[in-house]
């Protein structure tokens, strides 16, 4: 497979993007990709930098055999955008705050992480304020979201 580094961002890098890291990197291991594609995951906002994902996030992911506990928070910078192929927003907000981060040479680089992987679907809705039972919904979605993320980039020519 062509080499790519994929970064998911959301707004407060405990919730979604961690979720969606430690997802993606398993079905890429499984895929047997680890060694063309790279997978990290920052937030807008900086209230949780050098946090440990949200204990739901954690908690689902672990129900589904990931460990993402490791994981830590941290803000997403301008660096990120050289540094990255893929930068993909879990709403649109996110998008937006990207958008306006970008130097302007890398903003083709952002983009709705549903819309670019599955080519219809809109926004992973911020799951902060919702009960557990959400999380379970919102590791759906991002599996769904990353099965047809992975299948996009093996059809890229490498
Ligand atoms: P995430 O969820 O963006 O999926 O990590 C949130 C986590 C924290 C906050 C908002 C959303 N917050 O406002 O602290």
């Amino acid at each position: 497979m062509k080499p790519v580094r994929i970064l998911f961002v959301c707004l407060g890098n405990i919730c979604r993007s961690p979720l969606a890291e430690g997802v993606m990197l398993d079905l890429v291991h499984r895929a047997g990709h680890g060694q063309a594609v790279s997978v990290d995951s920052a937030g807008i906002g900086a209230w949780h930098v050098g946090a440990p994902p949200d204990q739901r996030s954690i908690s689902v992911a672990k129900a589904h055999g990931i460990d993402i506990a490791a994981l830590r928070g941290r803000q997403v910078g301008v660096a990120d955008f050289a540094a990255f192929d893929l930068i993909l927003g879990m709403d649109m907000s996110n998008v937006r705050d990207l958008g306006a981060l970008a130097p302007s040479t890398m903003a083709g680089k952002v983009h709705l992480f549903m819309r670019y992987a599955t080519g219809q679907a809109g926004d992973v809705p911020d799951p902060y304020y919702e009960a557990a039972d959400v999380f379970e919904t919102l590791y759906q979605t991002l599996e769904a979201g990353c099965l047809s993320l992975l299948a996009r980039l093996e059809e890229r020519a490498s």
